[in-house]
């Protein structure tokens, strides 16, 4: 029991410290630099029971595919290296079906951030690891993965820092933004794979990725014919144009940094742009009614990453208040957790009309996390996260095989027991 204890509390600081990473223009929250992150990064999945020697047999190790003559295209990462992915191809009952996971990581928001970021693995395929781990929504096993594992699994590599969606670049400063032309190029090469005789479709992503999965599900349908069972899933990727603890908003002002610099307002949806600023169609509130293909959106109530970036970061909370409840849940004052309540709240609001939609799908879990469908102990596991007994994974399998219709919505905080929450490091 007490090894237990002491490994779940590991996994929320190493997850922490990992986590940190993915927040790129958003350093004041946790030091850090790309050595310790790639080093974390292997620590990160160790923590989950992938010991080195485990690792080869047993966690599927997946190499990295540049996409060829993407550059002729226009199609390149920050820096002007050649986009890439990880592909593991399907069998049997799946050799047909393609889940499409859009890898996530922060954006760059102005020219210092996006110069950061071209020399690193958010912005070039030159700095990316030559393989990564598959598990969760990725596994290849059956008891880890149970609707997804003999799919065609591809997980498309982020390196353009604005979600998939830029088409500009800043010539001065030798800076790619061609996130949109990646996209298509990506798609252009999974149909030349095979994906065009897809008979089962799912694009999905986290964090910055579940953004783009939204920004891109009826596009992605529009590739297919009507044969084809096409769904998307966002992941971690509803992002509220909230308030912050200072009365201020911290995301609008960072996202309307990102569309500025790399230019959005001619990519991002065109049904959202046509009566909205270019700023609001990055966010989902504003474009998840609009979707015409069938959606599933998971997201936790108290969105990690929302409430260290966008609710509290230390720039919206100069006196320190909210430093220990940002960092570790349990330490949150009433008046805290009664202000996160408010944002569950704008949550549910936001998602009202889209749950109303039959075709739809929705989880979201009571918990301080970010992005649960690529870790295999929120994804499935014995001990993952659960609304009504109903894990992750069978929730989204459920709904994309329309076994049953899914729109679980948890109790507030502190109710659910299953939440694997992260708590992070003391800054
Ligand atoms: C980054 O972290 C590594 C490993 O901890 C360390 O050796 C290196 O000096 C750090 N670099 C910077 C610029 O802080
Ligand atoms: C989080 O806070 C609780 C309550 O103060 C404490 O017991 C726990 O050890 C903290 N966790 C970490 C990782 O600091």
């Amino acid at each position: 029991m007490a090894m237990v204890k002491v490994s779940v509390l590991l996994i929320g600081i190493l997850t922490g410290l990992v986590f940190g990473n993915w927040v790129d223009g958003f350093e004041e929250i946790l030091n850090f630099n790309e050595t310790a992150a790639s080093f974390l990064d292997s620590e990160h999945m160790e923590a989950f029971g992938a010991s080195k020697a485990a690792r080869a047999t047993d966690v599927l190790m997946v190499g990295l595919t540049l996409i060829q003559g993407a550059d002729a295209k226009g199609a390149v990462c920050m820096d002007g290296t050649l986009p890439g992915y990880n592909w593991h191809r399907g069998y049997g009952s799946g050799a047909n079906s393609w889940l499409i996971q859009l890898e996530g990581g922060g954006w760059c928001n102005n020219l210092r951030s996006c110069v950061y970021r071209k020399t690193s693995r958010h912005g070039s395929t030159a700095y990316m690891e030559k393989e990564i781990a598959f598990t969760g929504i990725l596994s290849d096993k059956a008891g880890y993965n149970p609707d997804f594992y003999n799919w065609n699994r591809i997980k498309l590599r982020y390196c353009d820092g604005a979600s998939f969606s830029g088409d500009s670049e800043n010539k001065a400063a030798q800076l790619q933004y061609r996130g949109q032309r990646i996209w298509l190029a990506a798609m252009e090469e999974f149909m030349s794979k095979g994906m065009r005789s897809a008979k089962q479709a799912l694009l999905s992503g986290c964090s910055a990725g579940g953004l783009a999965s939204i920004l891109h599900c009826d596009e992605f349908r529009g590739l297919f014919s009507g044969n084809t069972k096409v769904k998307c899933l966002s992941d971690a990727g509803m992002f509220l144009d909230a308030v912050d603890v200072s009365g201020g908003r911290t995301l609008r002002n960072y996202f309307g940094g990102v569309v500025g610099s790399q230019g959005l307002k001619n990519t991002l949806p065109r049904v959202c742009t046509d009566h909205l600023d270019p700023t609001s169609c990055f966010f989902p509130q504003n474009l998840v009614d609009n979707i015409k293909t069938p959606l599933f959106i998971l997201n936790t109530a108290y969105d990690s990453w929302q409430i260290q970036s966008s609710l509290a970061p230390s720039s919206a909370d100069p006196s320190g208040y909210w430093h220990d409840c940002r960092l570790n849940h349990s330490k949150c004052s009433p008046a805290q957790i009664q202000f996160l309540q408010g944002f569950r709240n704008e949550m549910l609001k936001a998602l009202n009309r889209f749950s109303l939609s039959k075709q739809n799908g929705l989880f979201i879990n009571s918990c301080f996390a970010h992005c649960q469908t690529e870790r295999q102990d929120t994804w499935f596991a014995n001990n993952s996260p659960v609304i009504g007994n109903k894990a992750i994974a069978q929730a989204v399998g459920d709904w994309y095989f329309d076994r049953t219709s899914v729109k679980a919505i948890d109790c507030p905080y502190p109710c659910d027991k299953s939440c694997h929450h992260l708590v992070f490091r003391q800054a």
